[in-house]
């Protein structure tokens, strides 16, 4: 379906849980939060049903998000589930990769087609301390563990962080000389705990082509550009909501683990579809389609408009 602003929406962003097994300093408070209760979040029988009738108005790819997506019970067979609706050209995911090792294979197995993982320090004490608590080599086994499971295409997320993992630029694009991935850099956005931080953290993805000059500039993917190293088997993305906004390029809506279709993910804008259910369905989906806005309003000096932080809507 397009949207008012001629944008074709083929892509829906499934958040399963607001729960996660980190507390990334950017993202989670010290102590927590109060997660939503099992009867707050969508089952996954309600989950099929909003998928096959977004499925039917042209949604083609479902990425499954959190939270953390594999802390849920029974994730896998959700996939299985969503794997089946007719139409459906790419079923993917997106995680922290701690819990990836023992799981890449019977998600692969349960028709998951590609997997991104978020990485911001290859420091193992860092990364501990960025994470409050997590362990680098998880990760890297996850890593490790998708590749081995056939997963192919596999990206990285690493989120620039001044002063944090500016320095590990070059670090983190030297995976792509051997490796068949994709290393992308976020700029960090203003939400949720990150919304209050420093200016100097808040860094322009032009700090990775100043850190990697001899870049070549291949295509655009999404709402990445990608570029590769001479040489290398893997390519370099640059991810950059902030200093190279993309919302024209916007084909995405997501779907909060209580129920909530959000056509931006940084509008406060909501779409209760709880309890919806054939036309009735379908009509919310149109609607949200329909009102999904022109574009964000944020910058390094006005934060994102949504009152979620980020762990209840998944990226
Ligand atoms: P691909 O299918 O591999 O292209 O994945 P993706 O980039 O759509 O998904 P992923 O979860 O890996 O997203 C990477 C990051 O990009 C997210 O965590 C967000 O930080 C950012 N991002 C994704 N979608 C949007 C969006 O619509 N708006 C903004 N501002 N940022 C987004
Ligand atoms: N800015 C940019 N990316 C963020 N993520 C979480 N919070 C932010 C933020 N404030 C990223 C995670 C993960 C993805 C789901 O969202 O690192 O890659
Ligand atoms: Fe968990 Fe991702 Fe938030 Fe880190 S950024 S606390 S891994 S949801």
């Amino acid at each position: 379906m397009v949207d008012a602003f001629g944008r074709e929406i083929t892509y829906l962003r499934i958040s399963v849980t607001d729960r996660c097994n980190y507390r990334c300093r950017y993202c989670m408070e010290e102590g927590g939060v109060v997660p939503y209760t099992h009867a707050d979040i969508l089952s996954f029988e309600e989950i099929a049903e909003i998928a096959e009738s977004a499925a039917a108005l042209g949604i083609r790819k479902i990425r499954l998000t959190g939270g953390e997506p594999l802390v849920r019970r029974g994730v896998v067979d959700l996939c299985k589930m969503l794997r089946s609706i007719p139409d459906l050209s790419e079923l993917t995911m997106t995680t922290n990769g701690s819990l990836l090792a023992p799981l890449a294979k019977p998600l692969r197995e349960a028709g998951v087609d590609r997997l991104n993982i978020s990485l911001d320090t290859l420091d193992p004490e860092k990364f501990h301390s960025m994470t409050r608590g997590g362990s680098l080599s998880d990760v890297l086994n996850g890593l490790d563990a998708a590749e081995a499971a056939g997963f192919l295409g596999t990206k990285l997320n690493v989120v620039l962080i001044g002063g944090f993992n500016d320095e590990e630029i070059p670090t983190f694009a030297a995976l792509t000389k051997e490796r068949v991935i994709c290393v992308r850099f976020i700029e960090l956005m203003p939400i949720g705990c990150a919304a209050g931080w420093n200016s100097k953290t808040f860094l322009s993805s032009e700090a990775v082509k100043r850190a990697l000059p001899e870049l070549e500039f291949l295509e655009r993917d999404g709402v990445s550009e990608r570029y590769r190293l001479p040489g290398s088997l893997g390519t370099i993305g640059l991810i950059s909501p902030i200093h190279a906004k993309f919302c024209s390029r916007c084909d995405r809506i997501r779907l909060t683990s209580d129920g909530q279709l959000k056509p931006c993910l940084h509008s406060a804008m909501e779409y209760p579809l709880r309890g919806l259910h054939g036309d009735a369905l379908m009509e919310a989906l149109q609607q949200a389609i329909w009102a999904k806005p022109k574009e964000h309003h944020m910058d390094t000096t006005h934060s994102s408009d949504t009152m979620r932080r980020m762990f209840e809507i998944g990226g």
